[in-house]
């Protein structure tokens, strides 16, 4: 499979939420990093043919958005899904099934299957508004894979998942992943580290960054530092510095931030992760606007 968006847009009266992106993905995890309103969901939209671009283009292998052969190999999670509270799981995924042209057979095994990959046979005949935050994300997955989509985009997937449950969504992603482009997008970076092979990161409507993980921790490797200090002088140092931890111990104040050299004589330097990379992007503040203060 390969997706490729070739300077997609969208403009909304005089906001442009979409910013001429351009990239193409082969099949793998593909997580979709960014902030509120960095323009994830309108992009996915678009890619699932909901949304109209205003400019650019979008073909999986060769097809448009608007081609049979591309809705059919598609499954989708809205952001917003819709879960239908008094239907049980099992009629929710026959319903949806119904509706994307499956036959009744065909149906019915892929919604046991669907049921057993997602860990909810137990509850095939539970109504689905007594169920956790993670069993309906679950079964949202379930619904968008009826028809073994190729291109699997799930909006905010792990939104109001406990730790329990992101482990279980983190092994259901894995098991999904062959022979298929999955795009999640997420405002929540301790997931993503252990389940997709590719980060695109969304600023301000634009992709700043497409790579593995590895590519895009060398970034800010060599720049996060630790150091215990005063409160005086972290007060100081909050002011110069991207801050990404403090904690306060006794009169002591341990601060994670991110540097280019030393911040203090004894600094020391600490393995770089995605979530210093995310708060160096989108905390309010950004280094160059303190250094100028
Ligand atoms: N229907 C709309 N009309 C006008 N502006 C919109 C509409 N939908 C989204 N936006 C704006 O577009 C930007 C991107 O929104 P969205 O794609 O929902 O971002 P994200 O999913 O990353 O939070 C935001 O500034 C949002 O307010
Ligand atoms: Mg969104």
């Amino acid at each position: 499979m390969e997706l490729i968006i070739d300077r997609i847009t969208k403009q909304y009266a005089n906001k442009i939420a979409v910013d001429r992106i351009s990239c193409s993905l082969k099949d793998g995890v593909y997580a979709l990093l960014g902030a509120n309103g960095a323009g994830k969901t309108t992009l996915m939209r678009m890619l699932c043919g909901v949304l109209k671009p205003t400019s650019g283009e979008i073909k999986l292998n060769g097809l448009n958005t608007s081609d049979e052969e591309y809705r059919n190999s598609l499954g989708y999670l809205p952001q917003d899904f819709g879960y239908y509270p008094d239907f049980t799981a099992m009629e929710f995924l026959m319903y949806i099934s119904s509706l994307k042209g499956l036959d009744k057979p065909t149906a019915k095994l892929r919604s046991t299957e669907l049921l057993n990959l997602t860990s909810l046979s137990d509850v095939a005949k539970k109504k689905i508004k007594t169920f956790s935050g993670g069993m309906k994300q679950r079964l949202g997955i379930a619904q968008a894979m009826l028809n073994n989509p190729k291109l699997l985009i799930l909006d905010e997937p792990t939104a109001g998942l406990d730790p329990k449950e992101r482990v279980k969504f983190r092994n259901l992603i894995s098991d999904l992943s062959k022979d298929r482009i999955i795009i999640l997008s997420t405002h929540i970076v301790s997931d993503i580290e252990y389940i997709a092979n590719k980060i695109l990161i969304m600023k301000s409507g634009q992709l700043i960054h497409n790579d593995s993980l590895d590519e895009i921790i060398k970034i800010i490797e060599g720049k996060v530092w630790e150091c215990s200090v005063s409160t005086s002088e972290a007060e100081n140092l909050s002011r110069i510095y991207t801050i990404i931890n403090i904690r306060h111990e006794k009169d002591k104040t341990f601060l994670r931030l991110v540097s280019d050299k030393s911040p203090t004589i004894d600094a020391v330097k600490a393995e770089a992760c995605l979530e210093d990379l995310y708060i160096y992007y989108f905390s309010d503040v950004s280094e160059v606007e303190r250094n100028e203060k």
